[in-house]
This record gives C-alpha cells, structure tokens and sequence, in this order.
C-alpha cells in the first residue's frame, strides 16, 4: 500500500474479503447451533502491555451479548481487537463473522464484511453537519440503511440534519454515532458504552431505539458500566476480568445472581 495522499482510493493490492467465496465451514457453538460470530484463544498488547489474555466466546445471529466487567476489565480493548483496529495488537487467536477470517484482516476491511464499531468517544466528525456525517459513512459499498430510515429511527436526527453535528447534544451525538454506522451493511455491531454520561432521560430514549434495531434481528455485542440495562436489553452476558472471560450465560443468570453481580460487576 503506498503512503502517497494523492494516490487514489482503491488498494487494489489488498484482498477484497467482502467478494470472496466463505472461507471456513460453520463452526459449532456449544449449544450445537452453528455460531455466527466467534472469537477463540484471543490476545492482545498495547506494545508489550498483555491486555486480552485469550478471550473465547460465541453468538448466533440475531443475539444481543452484553460483555461486562469493572473499569478496565478490558472490554473496549476486546471490542477494539474484534474491529482489528491497529491498537491492541491482536497478536494470537482467531475471530470469524459469517464465515469471514477477521483476525487476517484490517479495519477497513473488517468494516467492509460487517462489523460496525460505535466507540466510546463518538467521533462525530467536526465541520460536517449531520447529514453529512451520515452521507459520509455511504461514501463507499457496502451501503447500509438509508438515511431515511435513520431519521425514522431518530427523529431528533431528521430534524437537526443541517446542523453541524458536534454541536448536537451527548445524547444526540450518540443517536448520530450509531445512525452513521447502520448506515454502513453491518453484520455484528459493537456498541461502547453507548449511555455514558447521559441523562437518565436520554438513556431510555436510546434504550428504546436500541431494542428497535434488536427486533430487527441486529446482532450485537453491547458493553456498559450501566450493567442492569445492558441486561435487559441483552438475551446474553459475558463477564471479563483482568482480561480473560470469568463468566458466559444468560443475562437473567446475571440478573438474578447477587454474588456474581457483587465481585465481578461491584452492582
Ligand atoms: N492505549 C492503551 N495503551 C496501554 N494500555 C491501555 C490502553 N488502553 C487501555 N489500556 C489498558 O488496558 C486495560 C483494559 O482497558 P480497557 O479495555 O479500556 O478496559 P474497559 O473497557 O473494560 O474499562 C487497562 O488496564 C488499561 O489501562
Ligand atoms: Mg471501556
């Protein structure tokens, strides 16, 4: 791949994973159905610091996994290491989505086989106004939801499309955020604290829309220091602690377990 800023857009000399034939049998999932999304025996480092220390786990299509765990847990870096974003390093393991190696991939073209990473930052896009910020993530194929349907999703969106999207509010910022990801053909979405530092009102706004894309079918994995409401949203929880997988079961399981909630969530 060359450096040169002129150079034009198409990396012809990358593989184009989103065209090719599927790669792998289905894998089985351990209850015997086979599984859509699987990570096995990952690990990941920020330079020498060892932070994903063999994380394994499965989701069927159509399921919502919550993946919990304290401050620091390491679940933005697992989130990160699935998008196959440069920073963890995955540097062991193997991640498939639909039949599809991401672990031999890199982010754009694990964004081009489905995976829509909303991160915790946001990063509406400063100077372009909202619907430029969605029209922008339309830029190239695989194109997603229309913008139409965003805005049918989120109104507030419709009706603040000309205004300049860092100028929204946290909550509306996030609405933005994962409206510009359904924009995109997403197979697995990776939401990152999607309620961080918002009102409670506004939560309940974004919950209900979040269960919306859920009645779609959206697979998703959901991470939130607000434990109680990934749950309720979630069919699945996955609980991380110093970077390895302490718990995999039902979201009620979780719920209704006071004393995994005590040392592992602090809930
Ligand atoms: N860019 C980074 N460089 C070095 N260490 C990092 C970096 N980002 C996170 N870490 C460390 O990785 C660990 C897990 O962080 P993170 O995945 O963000 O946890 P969580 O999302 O569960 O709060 C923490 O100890 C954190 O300090
Ligand atoms: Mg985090």
């Amino acid at each position: 791949m060359t450096n040169d800023p002129k150079a034009p857009l198409t990396l012809l000399d990358e593989k184009n994973y989103a065209f090719d034939a599927p790669r792998v049998k289905p894998t089985q999932s351990k209850g015997g159905q086979s599984a859509y999304f699987s990570c096995w025996d990952i690990h990941a480092y920020y330079g020498e610091s060892y932070i994903v220390q063999g994380v394994s786990f499965d989701i069927r299509e159509g399921e919502i996994v919550a993946l919990l765990g304290r401050n620091g847990a390491g679940k933005t870096s697992t989130l990160r290491a699935i998008a196959r974003v440069d920073n963890p390093a995955l540097k062991h393991g193997e991640i498939w989505l639909d039949h599809q190696p991401l672990h031999e991939m890199k982010a754009w073209q694990a964004a081009r086989v489905g995976i829509g990473l909303v991160p915790e930052d946001r990063r509406i896009i400063q100077g372009l106004t909202v619907e430029e910020n969605l029209k922008l993530a339309q830029i190239a194929p695989p194109h997603g939801w229309s913008i139409e349907r965003i805005y049918d999703l989120f109104p507030r969106l419709g009706e603040r499309k000309s205004q300049e999207g860092t100028t929204l509010s946290g909550g509306e910022q996030q609405m933005l955020a994962i409206g510009r990801t359904l924009a995109r053909d997403v197979k697995l979405l990776l939401l990152d604290e999607p309620y961080e530092g918002l009102a409670p009102v506004i939560v309940q706004e974004i919950e209900r829309t979040l269960e919306q894309i859920k009645q779609l079918g959206m697979t998703t994995i959901i991470v939130e220091q607000n434990a109680i409401a990934a749950l309720h949203l979630a069919d699945r929880a996955i609980i991380l602690d110093m970077g390895t997988v302490v718990f995999d079961g039902g979201a009620q399981e979780v719920l209704d377990n006071a004393d995994l909630r005590q040392e592992y969530l602090a809930i």
